[in-house]
C-alpha cells in the first residue's frame, strides 16, 4: 500500500488547456494539486496570480498546494485562504518573522508549510518545525520548471527526518524540483513523504500512468 504523496506541478500545464491539465490530475491518482507562484523578486521568473489560482481551484478536486515564490508573503496570507488554498507554503528566505507568519496561516485555516531553498540549512528549523505541518525542500533553484535535481537534497532529508523525529514533530516532508522516476524510490527512502513533479508528468503522453508510476515506485 503506497502512503507517498503526488502532487503535479500546474507550472509545467499547458495554459491554453488548464480546465483539461486540472481534470487530468482530479482523475489520476495524484494527492495535491501543486501551485507555484512567482513575483520575479523572490524568483527570476513570473508565474502565475490570483487569477489564475481561481481559475484552477473552481476545477480542482484535490487540496490545493499553494508554494509562495514572493517576498513578504504575509501580505497575501488571507487572500489565498479565500482562494481555496488547502496549505500554504512560505519560503523561509522571505519571512522576517516565519513564526508569526506561520501562525497567521493556520488563524486563516490552512495548513502552515515552510520551502528552503537548495542553499539553506535545515538547522534554521529547529525552532519551529513543531509549528510547521509540511517543509518544502527545493531541489532546484526556485523560479523554473525542468532543471536537474539536486543530489545533496538526499542528505537534507535525512537531516530534516532527524529533527523531525527528535522533536517529536509529525512534520511532512515535501521534495519540489527536478523529480522522476529515477529519484523518487531513492527520496522515499530517505524519509520524503510529498513527491512534486512537474515537467516528468506533463511531458509525459501518459500523465495519469505516469502519475500512477511514481506512487508505485516511491511506494
Ligand atoms: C520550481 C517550482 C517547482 C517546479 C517543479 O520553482 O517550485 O514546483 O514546478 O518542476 P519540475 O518538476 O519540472 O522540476
Ligand atoms: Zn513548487
Amino acid at each position: 500500500m503506497s502512503s507517498i504523496k503526488i502532487a503535479p506541478s500546474l507550472l509545467a500545464a499547458d495554459f491554453g488547456n488548464l480546465q483539461r491539465d486540472v481534470e487530468m490530475v482530479n482523475q489520476s491518482e495524484a494527492d495535491w494539486h501543486h501551485i507555484d507562484v512567482m513575483d520575479g523578486v523572490f524568483v527570476p521568473n513570473i508565474s502565475y496570480g490570483m487569477p489564475v489560482v481561481k481559475a484552477i481551484s473552481q476545477h480542482a478536486t484535490k487540496p490545493l498546494d499553494v508554494h509562495l515564490m514572493i517576498v513578504d508573503p504575509d501580505r497575501y496570507i488571507t487572500t489565498f485562504a479565500e482562494l481555496g488554498a488547502a496549505i500554504l507554503t512560505v519560503h523561509l528566505e522571505a519571512c522576517t518573522h516565519l513564526h508569526r507568519t506561520l501562525q497567521a496561516i493556520k488563524a486563516a485555516g490552512m495548513k502552515a508549510g515552510v520551502a528552503l531553498n537548495p542553499h539553506t540549512n535545515i538547522q534554521l528549523l529547529e525552532d519551529t518545525i513543531s509549528d510547521i505541518d509540511v517543509v518544502c525542500l527545493m531541489s532546484v533553484n526556485p523560479g523554473f520548471g525542468g532543471q536537474s535535481f539536486i543530489e545533496n537534497t538526499y542528505d537534507k532529508v535525512k537531516a530534516l527526518k532527524e529533527l523531525i523525529q527528535k522533536k517529536g514533530a509529525s512534520t511532512l516532508i515535501e521534495i519540489d524540483g527536478g523529480v522522476t522516476s529515477k529519484n523518487a524510490k531513492a527520496l522515499s527512502e530517505a524519509g520524503a513523504d510529498v513527491l512534486v513533479a512537474g515537467s516528468f508528468v506533463f511531458k509525459s503522453k501518459t500523465p495519469v500512468q505516469t502519475i500512477s508510476e511514481l506512487k508505485q515506485i516511491a511506494g
